[in-house]
């Protein structure tokens, strides 16, 4: 083949385990509510921050170290996350990916998450636990969008890994992984139902 794909951007998406998803599902959407209730402080942030949603980010961002639920979460998500950074060949110098933050996001209807990328970060990513059907997925930038200057646009047509913008759909049970660096952002919630997640960082220093 004369044409190849060079500097491509990777992305993960997996089931956080092969059995037992919805008993741990069920326990993390009662241990989020829980958590929202508690936290005084987020919820106060999020009125501005956040409108018509909850996230645990400004206040409870290392949830990992707050119960055991959470860490037993994290040991999960690690095994992921070593595995994609495998493949991105990634060269840490002696060190390891170690967990930097893992917050709560409650999205009822209406609340979305404009874009933006995870500065200071290695390994970013969310795992899903409540999706009602029909809720907003995770939509990904083409990182070199700022370049592209007077490219012409894709073709209506043209494959998905062409395109200038993907969307993972949210699916409970799923972990999607991507490079900190990477632009993304979760659409405005248009069903009449909680869409639930937990994200979080990993750092490599
Ligand atoms: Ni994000």
């Amino acid at each position: 083949m004369p044409i190849r794909a060079w500097f491509p951007t990777y992305l993960y998406r997996e089931p956080l385990q092969k059995s037992g998803l919805d008993r741990l599902n069920a326990e993390l959407v009662d241990e989020c509510h829980r958590l929202r209730e508690f936290d005084a402080a987020g919820r106060k942030w999020c009125k501005t921050n956040y409108p018509g949603g909850y996230t645990s980010y400004a206040s409870m961002n290392q949830l990992h170290r707050f119960s055991s639920t959470f860490a037993d979460l994290e040991k999960k998500l690690a095994r992921h996350v070593r595995t994609f950074a495998r493949a991105l060949e990634l060269d840490l110098r002696g060190s390891e990916l170690h967990v930097s933050d893992l917050w709560v996001n409650i999205m009822p209807p209406t609340a979305n998450h404009s874009l933006h990328l995870h500065p200071l970060s290695c390994i970013s990513g969310t795992y899903y636990v409540q999706t009602p059907p029909g809720c907003p997925g995770l939509k990904f930038e083409d990182p070199r969008l700022d370049r592209f200057m007077a490219a012409p646009p894709k073709l209506p047509t043209a494959r998905p890994a062409n395109r200038t913008h993907v969307t993972f759909p949210a699916a409970a049970g799923y972990i999607v992984l991507f490079e900190s660096w990477l632009r993304h952002e979760v659409p405005p919630n248009r069903v009449d139902a909680e869409r639930i997640s937990i994200s979080f960082n990993y750092d490599w220093s």
